[in-house]
């Protein structure tokens, strides 16, 4: 009987688990209108036309030869205006791809959806 009992226990606790798991597991985190999952579409095509993963990281992959990029816009150092002048000027290392201002506004729209998306990979914040 008890044996019964605790299989039916760990039975139904398998099947609510795996339930939640993938009904609740693959939700979008961020949700975009058309117009801005157009721009940031864009913006990830030009980020590999470039090629810009040979020199920055995107969740951990990519080059070491310019910063990270997966929080740059969430990180109170860097954010929007100032990875705009660097695309826009270029920077010391960073090469000035002549991007027009509708290619930047992609560029940074893709990488605000990856930062926003970037849910796990942002380390707690010291207190
Ligand atoms: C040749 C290597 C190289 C390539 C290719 C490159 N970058 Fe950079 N990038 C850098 C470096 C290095 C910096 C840091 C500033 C500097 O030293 O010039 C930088 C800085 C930046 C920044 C400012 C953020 C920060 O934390 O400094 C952004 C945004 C950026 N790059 C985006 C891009 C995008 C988008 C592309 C592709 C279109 C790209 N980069 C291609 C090397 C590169």
């Amino acid at each position: 009987m008890l044996r019964i009992v605790l299989f039916l226990l760990l039975f139904s606790t398998y099947v609510i688990y795996s339930a939640v798991v993938y009904s609740k597991g693959t939700e979008n985190a961020v949700s975009v209108d058309r117009i801005e999952a157009g721009k940031i579409n864009h913006g990830k095509k030009l980020y590999q036309q470039y090629n810009c993963t040979a020199c920055h990281q995107i969740y951990g992959l990519g080059g070491y030869l310019g910063p990270e990029l997966t929080t740059a816009q969430s990180d109170p150092n860097r954010g929007e205006n100032f990875m705009k002048a660097l695309l826009k000027g270029g920077g010391p290392r960073m090469p000035n791809f002549h991007f027009t201002d509708d290619e930047i506004n992609a560029v940074i729209s893709y990488l605000k959806y990856v930062d926003a998306t970037a849910v796990t990979y942002k380390k707690p914040t010291p207190k």
